[in-house]
């Protein structure tokens, strides 16, 4: 109900006196503010008749068209209210004053602005005014009489009634979707911490597998070899069986160095205690002899000094990069470009293949993009992808250059 316009007032008297003749031009009258009340009760302009009776006013609510309506706002989840031109809660709902944990006596009559948590006032203000030219929605804090505040949506439009400026508004609750947007983050964080601890448990492991199998097995291998030399030089030219036998398995103690060389170099290559650049261009090297794909480098942060980490980090985004070319690109050319920029080490790594869509969803099992994102991510860095189907796939790490303490060198 608002101010008269919403409201008849009709005089009932009950006086047992006979009222005073009234004249023709009265009685017209009259009857023509009747038929003005009946027709505003008709159309819905009237919610009330407030009626003078003996002790004082009472007031008749008229069940009218838009009753259903007054049910549905009072019964919906959603707390609901209508504010006046000064922010004043003209009507609310029951759940609009539960949702700040006060009757609803108390909330009807209060300046919104004091309804909302007092860091959030500028911003709601900024959307009432907002809301005076068209209708938005945002985000605020309502101030709960007890406990927290409360995060709620709200979408406000502006209305007029009877001429008069009003904003309606809908709160929605939004403390359990805080709740779960938290434990999300959370557990995504949880879930980055077990990446970035697996990743260096891994290299960890590789590199102590690396050295153990140098040492052991390389130094083994060796003896055996010098033992294998001095039978041969004690045996007569005459055993060509036994020489032509140990002469095989010499040859069989060469390859076997040879593979655990290799197997040492591919768990954690020794070039990379010889820097970042040395390294690429090893791996470069590597991969051009391996898949005939020719591989240009421009090192052109060759002076930058970065520690281990960011370098065995770059290093590896590298090589699973070089080994998805091989995989699955069918390119002819590979450029890879090392530099300085923003604070940090970029290494851009393009190929002129086939490409494919980073966005397809089927992608997100698989563990290589993956690996490198995180790689880059445990340094505070980034990795971006950006390819599409026939125009080739560029892979840009980006690594921030770090003190001394975590990356082990000098920025
Ligand atoms: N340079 C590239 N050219 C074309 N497609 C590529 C390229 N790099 C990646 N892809 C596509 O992206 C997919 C995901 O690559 P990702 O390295 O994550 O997985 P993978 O190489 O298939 O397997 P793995 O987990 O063993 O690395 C590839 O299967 C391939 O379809
Ligand atoms: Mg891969």
């Amino acid at each position: 109900m608002e101010g008269g316009k919403r409201l008849a007032n009709r005089k009932k008297s009950r006086s047992s006196q006979k009222p005073p003749a009234l004249s023709r031009r009265e009685l017209v009258t009259r009857l023509q503010e009747a038929e003005a009340t009946l027709d505003a009760i008709r159309s819905g302009k009237v919610d009330a008749i407030v009626v003078d009776v003996r002790g004082g006013k009472k007031v008749f609510t008229l069940a009218g068209a838009d009753h259903v309506y007054r049910v549905f706002v009072e019964r919906m989840n959603e707390g609901a209210a209508v504010l006046g031109s000064d922010h004043t809660v003209l009507h609310c709902n029951t759940r609009f004053a539960r949702l700040l944990g006060a009757r609803l006596q108390k909330v009807i009559g209060s300046s919104m602005l004091d309804l909302v948590f007092p860091d959030d006032q500028a911003r709601l203000d900024a959307l009432l005014r907002h809301a005076a030219q068209r209708n938005c929605r945002g985000e605020i804090r309502m101030q709960c009489r007890k406990g927290n505040p409360l995060p709620v949506q709200l979408a406000l439009s502006s209305l007029h009634p009877g001429g008069t400026r009003a904003i309606c508004l809908i709160a929605s609750d939004l403390s359990a979707v805080k709740r779960a947007e938290q434990e999300l983050s959370a557990s995504s964080g949880q879930l980055r911490n077990l990446a970035a601890r697996l990743l260096t448990v891994r290299e960890e492991e590789r590199t102590r597998i690396a050295r153990e199998i140098h040492d052991e097995m390389g130094q083994s291998l060796t003896a055996v070899k010098v033992d294998i030399s001095w039978l041969m030089g004690r045996l007569s030219p005459r055993s060509g069986q036994m020489l032509e036998r140990i002469g095989g398995t010499m040859q069989l103690a060469d390859n076997l160095i040879k593979s655990v060389r290799r197997i040492c170099t591919e768990l954690r290559p020794g070039i990379l205690d010889m820097g970042l650049t040395a390294a690429l261009e090893w791996q470069a090297q590597e991969f051009q002899a391996r898949t005939g794909i020719p591989c240009k480098l421009r090192l052109l942060a060759r002076e930058a000094m970065v520690g281990p980490n960011v370098s065995t980090a770059l290093f590896r985004i590298f090589q699973e990069t070089l080994t998805n070319v091989a995989r699955h690109s069918r390119a002819t050319r590979t450029e890879v470009v090392l530099q300085k920029q923003r604070d940090g080490l970029v290494l851009l790594i393009r190929d002129n293949g086939q490409g494919f869509d980073p966005a397809d969803p089927s992608l997100s099992k698989s563990v290589g993009l993956l690996g490198m994102r995180e790689r880059a991510a445990m340094l505070g860095g980034l990795v971006n992808i950006s390819s599409a189907p026939g125009k080739g796939t560029s892979v840009t790490a980006w690594i921030p250059f770090l003190p001394l303490d975590e990356s082990g060198a000098m920025s």
